[in-house]
């Protein structure tokens, strides 16, 4: 493994699509498989095949069909869950069974009523139950983020022995803060003596809004696989999201971790996820909200139009996205105003500029936005007073 590469384990299709309305069918889920494979996503983790014979039927037809990313089914610790997921996966040139049981004492109590000692060995069995039908096997410690660091890592370790190739750490409530995620990674690197042996994971839910900066810390700290959905979908808060650590890693390069993801299509991706699942993008989303590159008020935009870099670290061509906007509120000002009347093909110099934006801040205050329209209307009445004067 490359030191710095982080692989991207996309779960729009099985985390993302749990979320209530997010439903797909099996030629969306195929549909959007071929798009997360073409945006470079290393792994596709395509559904849960023993849930419905609707989602096993996806999972098939995505291992059919994907050729260059691995593809995932996920499973309880369940031999029968199991063998369903490595049925639908039969087919996939090459294919991972995700399997896993919840390790904090919340899971271990309320869940199974059962002792540490017990989920071990059934954490343990599960694992070598999957190797009898790939070499590629991820574990999940459920609950990772409350589990006790201690009893994790003797959970890391045996599952590693019994044939774990990557281990999943999820922060399945989002409770964990940053540096108590980060510290997490960095225990199991320096406890776990077979460490070496796999990949650490990280799988962090947004609960507390933290599930991106917990996926950073984590490979800060020592994991190499972040798992991500587009638009950050995912149950009741979300997941993380992949467009955000994607671009916060090529955006610090003194971290010198990096992925395969072509940023270019991140746009275009969210757009079609979007509309898919029917669940829109709210507008200030970093990277592709549809606010994500507007300016609007005055201060901002006249540093923008003397030079962009004073208010973008990114350029929008970058992550495939509309070009920067300017957006005339009656926060804006004179530069921006000017800004927009030169677009239209109005050529006014500073004192037409500076008697206009009186007028401006009339229609401006009277409403969220000023139009094109409205700016046509203004500058056709200003030309024809001046011109009758
Ligand atoms: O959040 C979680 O713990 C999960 C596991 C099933 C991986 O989604
Ligand atoms: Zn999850």
């Amino acid at each position: 493994m490359a030191e710095g590469k982080v692989f991207i384990f996309d779960t729009t299709l099985r985390d993302g699509e749990q979320v209530p309305g997010c439903k797909l069918n099996t030629k969306e889920k195929l549909e959007l498989a071929l798009e997360l494979e073409d945006l470079g996503v290393d792994i596709i983790e395509a559904g849960f095949p023993i849930s419905s014979p609707g989602d096993f039927e996806s999972v098939n037809q995505i291992a059919r069909t994907i050729k260059n990313a691995t593809v995932c089914g996920l499973s309880r610790a369940v031999q029968k869950d199991i063998e369903v997921a490595a049925e639908a996966l039969r087919h996939a040139p090459r294919r991972r069974i995700h399997t896993g049981i919840g390790t904090s004492d919340f899971h271990i109590k309320s869940k199974f009523n059962s002792t540490r000692e017990d989920i071990l060995e059934r954490a343990v069995q599960c694992v070598k139950w999957a190797r009898n039908f790939t070499d590629d096997v991820e574990f999940y410690a459920e609950d990772a983020g409350r589990t006790d660091n201690d009893y994790l890592a003797r959970v890391v370790e045996a599952v590693i022995k019994a044939g774990a190739t990557t281990v999943n750490i999820p922060d399945t409530t989002g409770y964990c803060l940053p540096n108590q995620y980060g510290a997490k990674m960095a225990y199991l690197i320096n406890n776990v003596p077979n460490i070496d042996k796999a990949i650490l994971s990280c799988h962090c839910h947004n609960d507390l809004g933290l599930a991106t900066a917990n996926s950073i810390e984590g490979v800060i700290n020592g994991a190499r696989q972040i798992e991500c959905t587009i638009n950050g979908l995912g149950e009741r808060a979300g997941n993380t999201s992949l467009e955000e650590v994607v671009m916060i890693l090529k955006q610090h390069k003194h971290l010198d971790l990096h992925t395969r993801i072509k940023a270019e299509r991140l746009n275009p991706v969210s757009r079609l996820v979007s509309d898919t699942m029917r669940m829109p993008v709210q507008p200030n989303k970093a990277i592709v909200g549809s606010n994500a590159f507007s300016h609007s008020s005055g201060i901002h935009q006249d540093g923008f139009l003397k030079d962009a870099t004073t208010y973008e670290i990114i350029n929008p061509e970058e992550v495939g996205a509309d070009s920067s906007k300017i957006v005339l509120t009656a926060r804006s000002g004179r530069s921006a105003l000017a800004y927009r009347f030169q677009k239209l093909g109005f050529q006014f110099d500073r004192n037409d500029v500076d008697t206009l934006y009186s007028e401006f801040l009339k229609v401006a205050d009277s409403k969220k936005e000023v139009e094109d329209n409205d700016l046509r209307h203004m500058a056709t009445n200003y030309q024809q007073k001046t011109t009758i004067a």
